[in-house]
């Protein structure tokens, strides 16, 4: 029975894994083990010998059982050591370095002006980049062979051969949106669209992509005067300044009267600072909505009247954080985009500093 012990204590000891050990559970104690035969050669026994041969074998059935249950747990901690060591991370380590994107200057500034404009009570709309001419010109009061729609430098689309539908282009304003505006919501209406717009033109000022900041409102009694106001308001909280404009009369086929609008700003060594000095810039058209325009949008001039405006958005864009190259906007070089790029928790400014 001593060797038995010998033999199975040890060879538990030296197992080296859970296969291993339920094999020695087998060969010792299972059914056919060698403890278990022994015990069944206890019926051959005189009472005497089975006396103590009985409890021996019980305790060396439970010895080695416990051997194996012990043996099985410090198999499993083993095991468990093992694979805490392997899957060890050292959560000291400074995370690597990673690139975040940043919003471009056109999307932040077209943030700005929404907020600013939906503050005073413009609520945006927007109609698609791919125009139909009447949008584009006719509904405007630019009627075919108008010097304005040569002006322009418009992209038309292809159309095939014997396809004699007017063609479509890539509209070169957003005031055809006031059209689709006034179609889909009647009078009054106060809205601001901010949208892609394309010409045929490039060089240090000019892309043949950029964009505008459309405004209309109309209701019975609106003057040049609420416009001014509505301007003054929105490049004072733009600007983070109080701003003055200067209106000059000029001429658009959709406004009469009509005006440019320019901003105070002072020029000191090829910086200009807007809202202060005695510099203007020029920065926007507007004037009160053509009657011809109103008909198109389905509005009845005798009852109703009002402004619009079409600023750049890259222009002011420009004036606010200093970039001087309008062709970099869009070259998606990435040293640009950091440099000029704003975090995307950088929310708008509404009416800063003032
Ligand atoms: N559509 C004009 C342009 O792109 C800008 C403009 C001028 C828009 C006067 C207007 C306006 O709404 O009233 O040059």
């Amino acid at each position: 029975m001593d060797d038995l012990k010998q033999k199975y204590l040890s060879a538990i000891a030296d197992a080296s894994d859970e296969g291993a050990l339920e094999e020695l559970r087998l060969q010792a104690v299972g059914k056919k083990g060698e403890v278990s035969l022994k015990m069944r050669e206890l019926g051959k026994m005189t009472p005497e010998e089975r006396q103590t041969a009985g409890p021996a074998l019980n305790a060396l059935k439970d010895e080695i059982n416990s051997a194996l249950a012990a043996k099985k747990v410090a198999l499993e901690d083993a095991a468990l050591d093992a694979r805490l060591r392997e899957e060890w991370l050292d959560v000291t380590l400074p995370v690597r370095p990673q690139r975040q994107g940043s919003i471009h200057p056109v999307s932040q500034v077209w943030e700005e002006c929404t907020t600013i404009f939906g503050d005073m009570g413009f609520a945006v709309a927007e109609g698609p980049q791919v125009e139909t001419t009447w949008y584009n010109f006719d509904a405007l009061n630019i009627p075919d062979h108008h010097p304005a729609r040569a002006e322009m430098d418009t992209f038309y689309m292809h159309r095939a051969e014997g396809d004699d539908r007017p063609q479509n282009v890539l509209r070169t304003h957003t005031s055809p949106v006031q059209i689709r505006s006034m179609q889909a919501q009647g009078a009054p209406i106060r809205t601001i669209s901010p949208g892609r717009v394309y010409r045929a033109d490039y060089d240090q000022t000019h892309t043949p992509m950029f964009h505008q900041v459309e405004g209309l409102a109309i209701d019975r009694d609106i003057s040049m005067a609420n416009l001014k106001w509505v301007l003054e308001e929105f490049f004072s909280a733009y600007f983070g300044t109080k701003v003055k404009t200067r209106f000059r009369a000029s001429h658009f086929p959709f406004t009469e009267p009509s005006a440019e609008v320019d901003i105070q700003c002072s020029w000191e060594n090829g910086t200009v600072k807007v809202g202060e000095g005695d510099g203007w810039l020029e920065v926007l058209g507007s004037g009160m909505v053509h009657p011809h325009v109103l008909k198109a949008g389905g509005v009845d001039p005798a009852a109703w009247q009002g402004f619009a405006f079409g600023m750049g958005i890259d222009r002011i864009a420009m004036l606010k954080y200093g970039i001087p190259d309008l062709r970099a906007f869009f070259d998606s070089d990435l040293r640009w985009l950091r440099h000029y790029g704003f975090a995307s928790l950088q929310v708008p400014t509404l009416r800063g500093g003032i």
